[in-house]
């Protein structure tokens, strides 16, 4: 089960030091997740060695869809994989709202992400009252007609970021079919207030694949005990928890 913190454009250096100090020794003690940890991009390479010899990994926020050149403040794929990323967040609903970022632009940086080893994380999303079709776009575009192998998708509503309103259960089950009815090899993460009260039920979805997490993923306080769930309701259940 995937657990993928966003941290957006949050947290400092003593802050990043602070949480990977703590998360550290207790991933050694979790064995049912995964976790990849999205900082925004000047504490990539501070990230890169705190993390060193762990099975956390690093992931960045957003990436040019170019590969080189005169690109003012922009970021290549084959940068961030030289600090140590190995996934990257793609299409994230304020990148689209921010940086007016369209499903092609979204489909460049996904092929440019793949040539250079990093696992794309396709952020899709609906506004409230959407019909279906809008998510069904969203996928097919950001995947193109070749697709983008070992991609993965991350269903977020736009009402539910941030906003302390994740969708029900219903609502992720059924989007998710959704989703895998269209990208069938791809494993799809739900966002958009996932806290450490409702991610268990979440992950409990069939059709859940891990969770994108942002605001309860920035500081410890919040992140450990979402962690700590995601195991639990991942552990299979013991002999003497079950009928007898
Ligand atoms: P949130 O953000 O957990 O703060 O709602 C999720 C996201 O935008 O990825």
């Amino acid at each position: 089960m995937w657990i993928i913190a966003n941290w957006k454009m949050q947290g400092n250096v003593g802050a990043l030091r602070t949480f990977c100090e703590g998360l550290i020794p207790l991933m050694a003690t979790l064995h049912h997740i995964r976790v990849a940890v999205c900082v925004p991009f000047p504490y990539l390479l501070l990230a890169r060695d705190l993390l060193q010899g762990t099975t956390i990994l690093l992931g960045a926020q957003d990436i040019s869809p170019l590969e080189n050149g005169p690109h003012t403040g922009d970021v290549s794929a084959a940068m961030v994989q030289d600090v140590g990323a190995s996934c990257v967040i793609l299409g994230h609903s304020e990148r689209r709202r921010d940086h007016g970022e369209g499903c092609s632009l979204i489909h460049q940086k996904a092929l440019s992400a793949k040539a250079h080893g990093l696992m794309p994380i396709l952020c899709v999303g609906d506004a409230e009252g959407q019909a279906q079709s809008v998510i069904t776009r969203q996928v097919r575009r950001a995947l193109g007609n070749d697709g983008i192998a070992g991609a993965m998708i991350a269903y977020e509503p736009l009402w539910a970021i941030g906003t302390g309103k994740a969708a029900d259960e219903a609502t992720i089950a059924k989007m998710h079919r959704h989703i895998k009815s269209i990208a069938p090899n791809h494993p799809v993460l739900y966002g958009g207030s996932v806290t450490a009260d409702n991610v268990a039920a979440i992950v409990k979805i069939p059709e859940v694949s891990g969770v994108l997490v942002g605001g309860a993923s920035v500081r410890l306080e919040t992140f450990a005990p979402l962690l700590l769930a995601v195991d639990k309701a991942r552990a299979p259940a013991s002999p003497e928890s079950g009928p007898h």
